[in-house]
């Protein structure tokens, strides 16, 4: 079965699907993203995203290139072409077509791509193992909040943590912060036995797996700390993970090559996980 995506009002095949070479995302990495997940044919956690997918935009002054309900029929009609009931949308988002220009004119036309695969949910066996982290410096711009698809520095970082054999790169501030990972929101459980992840600010993208994760812990009455935290103290920590829409709730057993507890995926992951699980059965729009 042939690939099918949506491209700017029109289905076509992947082999057929394109964008002008000067479409603005090609050339300035001049637009957003969003992936959202799919568990038995629905979209988890959409109003999240759509949230998150205005808030992007309108940073950036781009127009909604149409209104939620419209995009929501656009994303469940790929799903539906692709016949996906497990995996992912990915939507993105530019400014347009324009002779090229670094100020923006005003007047392209926003550019909407919708493509979905199949993708199972996270391994069971990573799931189970856990995965390592390294660490590096944050070299990204400043405005992380902004779901950009300027991913050069995430791409980079992405790839040195592959090539040392790591699942992830956690990016450090100046001020030796942990700020979040190439693709992920990052976790600890401090050594005394709280959990902490860094507060929302223009470093960090506001995850939607956070978000959910947030109302959980406040469900269950673990108590959730909204701080930075430095690597040192991650290194030091009780347990470590990461969350995204494609990861879920990830263990991770060592930083740097040093083991975090005791190496294996520890008691608050594994229950965060299994309530994150049951979020993800229980929380699909119809
Ligand atoms: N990544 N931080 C960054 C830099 C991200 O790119 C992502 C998501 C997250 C987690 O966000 P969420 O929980 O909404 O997935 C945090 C997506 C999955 C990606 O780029 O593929």
């Amino acid at each position: 079965m042939s690939r099918i995506a949506y491209v700017a009002g029109r289905y076509l095949p992947h082999g057929q699907a394109s964008v002008h070479i000067e479409d603005r995302g090609y050339q300035f990495a001049d637009g957003v993203y969003e992936v959202v997940a799919v568990s038995a044919g629905k979209r988890v956690d959409d109003d999240r995203h759509f949230e998150r997918l205005e808030r992007s935009l309108g940073e950036l002054e781009i127009p909604m290139p149409m209104s939620r309900h419209a995009l929501a029929i656009v994303m469940d009609e790929v799903l539906r072409r692709n016949r996906v009931r497990d995996g992912i949308i990915y939507l993105q988002v530019t400014r347009g077509r324009a002779p090229r220009d670094h100020a923006w004119s005003g007047d392209s036309v926003p550019v909407l791509t919708v493509t979905a695969r199949r993708q199972p949910p996270p391994n069971e066996i990573m799931a189970s193992r856990g995965v390592r982290v390294i660490t590096l410096k944050d070299r990204r711009w400043k405005r992380n909040d902004i779901k950009s698809v300027n991913l050069l520095a995430n791409v980079m970082g992405k790839s040195r943590a592959r090539a040392a054999g790591a699942y992830e790169a956690w990016l450090i501030d100046d001020d030796d912060l942990v700020t979040e990972g190439t693709s992920t929101t990052a976790w600890i459980v401090s050594a005394d036995g709280r959990l902490v992840t860094r507060p929302l600010d223009e470093a960090i993208l506001g995850g939607v797996t956070r978000a959910a994760l947030v109302d959980i812990a406040q469900q269950a009455g673990i108590t959730l700390e909204e701080r930075p935290f430095s690597r040192a103290e991650a290194l030091a920590a009780r347990e470590a993970f990461l969350t995204s829409t494609t990861a879920h709730v990830l263990a991770i057993i060592s930083i740097d090559g040093q083991k975090i507890g005791d190496g294996q995926p520890g008691p608050v992951t594994t229950d965060l996980l299994d309530r994150y699980r049951r979020h993800v059965a229980g929380n699909k729009i119809s």
